[in-house]
């Protein structure tokens, strides 16, 4: 009997000095990842301010920060990024920096060239107007939801993402092409009708999210970037990538808007639909035999020469912001998956050391490698999503 007692405490304390134990490994690297983000970001921002310009960081070019103009489909990030920090330090210099750095991109509400504007002010904006709820920011969203409906095609459902006559887009014949990555603009859609009472913005959202489903997934749920629609019949005219690495492979930063969309579209309609829809997708992602160990996708999950291509830590990054989100919708268990890739996103392979990087967060990332863009360098979206995706840690585990 004694023996049995003492085997029974001698487990459980070791179960609660394991847990102990990894609970405060968990702890120091939000802790490292908040303190290096300060100062990383921080230093960005001196820059920025000593200019006495607007200066919007996107990535790194030949050794120097590579600023952009705000009607970049980037732009929102780097204001974002102040809410995020906001929201992960509670100092009130990053509120006053991000106000400045949001309210900058106020004209962008009536941008109607490209799909965008949802990514800008939803991430500028939404954030704002979440952490103040000031009226003039939910003017603007509101705005912005009015310029991204022009683009609403009602024969075909969908809105479209690109102007089929303009840039290198214009070379390809497409009517109405829509990529993956507009399931991110639904959540602007979705806010504005609720700031608004608007109904016609979130029946948008719901379509396009309905529509773009049955098209752009293949069979084993992964997904093709590029759908070009008839405008005027309706109906699919072709599919193919622009970013991906052939027209049937899965480009990984695709793979991963499509599981965030549709965690947004289940979070803001509550039908189960698009629930077990992001379950499917989280299988082909997390099932895939090319998805690596420590789980920061290749860029392309058919690119031809893995294990030896770059990978995309902006995917890994907005995968897990979804998987925490998703967690929460009676699916524990993709936390310990999102926090797998947190750890993997913090450690050395992927976040900078203080000073390095151009004052970026994550290194390893990939814009395009079909145009030759952006290989294996930092994004302001990847430290957005990787900052965004701990914000959403914290309050999980607060609870
Ligand atoms: N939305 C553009 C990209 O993901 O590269």
């Amino acid at each position: 009997m004694k023996k049995i007692l003492l085997s029974i405490t001698l487990s459980i304390w070791l179960t609660s000095s394991c847990s102990t134990a990894a609970k405060n490994t968990n702890d120091k690297i939000i802790s490292n990842d908040v303190a290096l983000a300060t100062h990383q970001i921080g230093r960005q921002v001196e820059i920025i301010e000593k200019s006495a310009i607007f200066l919007n960081p996107r990535t790194v070019k030949d050794n120097k920060i590579e600023y952009i103009a705000i009607d970049d489909w980037t732009s929102g990030f780097f204001p974002g990024t102040m809410w995020l920090m906001y929201d992960l330090t509670k100092d009130i210099k990053w509120k006053k920096l991000a106000v400045k750095y949001t309210e900058n991109l106020d004209s962008i509400k009536y941008l109607t060239s490209h799909h965008d504007v949802g990514f800008i002010i939803n991430c500028s904006y939404g954030n704002a107007y979440k952490q103040t709820h000031k009226e003039a920011y939910k003017s603007v969203i509101i705005e912005a939801a009015k310029s991204l409906s022009t683009r609403f095609r009602p024969s075909a459902g969908v809105i479209q993402s690109w102007d089929e006559d303009r840039g290198w887009q214009g070379t390809k014949g497409w009517m109405c092409p829509v990529i993956i990555d507009n399931m991110m603009n639904l959540e602007l859609l979705f806010k504005a009708s609720d700031l608004s009472g608007d109904s016609s913005f979130r029946k948008m959202a719901i379509s396009h999210a309905n529509v773009t489903m049955q098209n752009h997934f293949r069979s084993d749920f992964s997904c093709y970037h590029v759908v070009d629609y008839d405008k005027v019949k309706g109906g699919v005219r072709s599919k193919c990538t622009a970013q991906g690495y052939s027209n049937e492979s899965a480009w990984a930063r695709g793979q991963a808007w499509a599981l965030y969309g549709y965690s947004v579209c289940y979070r803001e309609t509550k039908n189960k639909k698009y629930l077990d829809f992001a379950d499917k997708i989280f299988n082909f992602i997390f099932s895939n035999k090319n998805m690596p160990a420590d789980l920061i996708p290749y860029w392309d999950f058919n690119a031809p020469n893995i294990p030896n291509e770059p990978r995309d830590a902006s995917a890994a990054a907005i995968m897990a912001s979804a998987l925490y989100e998703l967690s929460s919708f009676e699916r524990p268990g993709y936390k310990k998956i999102a926090d797998k890739i947190m750890n993997s996103l913090s450690s050395p392979a992927y976040l900078a050391i203080v000073g390095t990087n151009s004052n970026f967060l994550l290194m390893h990332s990939v814009g395009s490698i079909p145009h030759g863009n952006e290989i294996d360098v930092p994004l302001n979206y990847a430290d957005y999503y990787f900052l965004e995706a701990l914000t959403r840690k914290i309050n999980l585990e607060k609870l």
